[in-house]
């Protein structure tokens, strides 16, 4: 049975006290703030894209849970070199594992992100994890307004 413990698994305490791509990017041209208000947790997610849609630069800051720091650092490692609409992919592919709707075909193209599937059975982590991502899709969408998980 899966309990709390299996859901910090290697990979998440690694990228949560280590975490990837963390710090501002002066180059960013699109710059999501979002924030988790049952915590006050707050993200800010920096996107650089060329002109022909690729991600060319992404990193994100903030304060965190163990869950929503290592959920944003292997979604920036997962970012680089993707298209606009990969990337996009990979959100709808992500918030089908978190909320346990995913296809075997989006399941595929996951990779490591798949460590955080446990989350699906905690419903306030669940906020936790899909906190960098609900921005992704706010940057994606050139959307100014801070998200929040609410
Ligand atoms: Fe704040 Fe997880 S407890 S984002």
């Amino acid at each position: 049975m899966t309990d709390l413990r299996e859901l910090y698994q290697d990979v998440i305490i690694d990228h949560s006290r280590n975490p990837r791509n963390f710090g501002k990017l002066d180059a960013a041209d699109r710059i999501t703030q979002g924030n988790n208000p049952l915590c006050g947790d707050k993200l800010t997610l920096y996107l650089k894209v060329d002109e022909n849609d690729l991600i060319t630069g992404v990193s994100f800051e903030g304060i965190g849970c163990a869950i929503s720091i290592s959920s944003a650092s292997l979604m920036t490692e997962m970012l680089k070199g993707k298209t606009l609409r990969q990337a996009e992919e990979l959100f709808q592919a992500f918030h089908g594992l978190i909320m346990g709707e995913k296809t075997p075909d989006q399941d595929a193209g996951l990779g490591k992100l798949k460590v955080l599937e446990g989350v699906k059975l905690f419903p306030s982590r669940v906020k936790c994890a899909t906190l960098a991502w609900h921005m992704l899709h706010a940057a994606l969408e050139k959307t100014t307004q801070p998200v929040s998980t609410e």
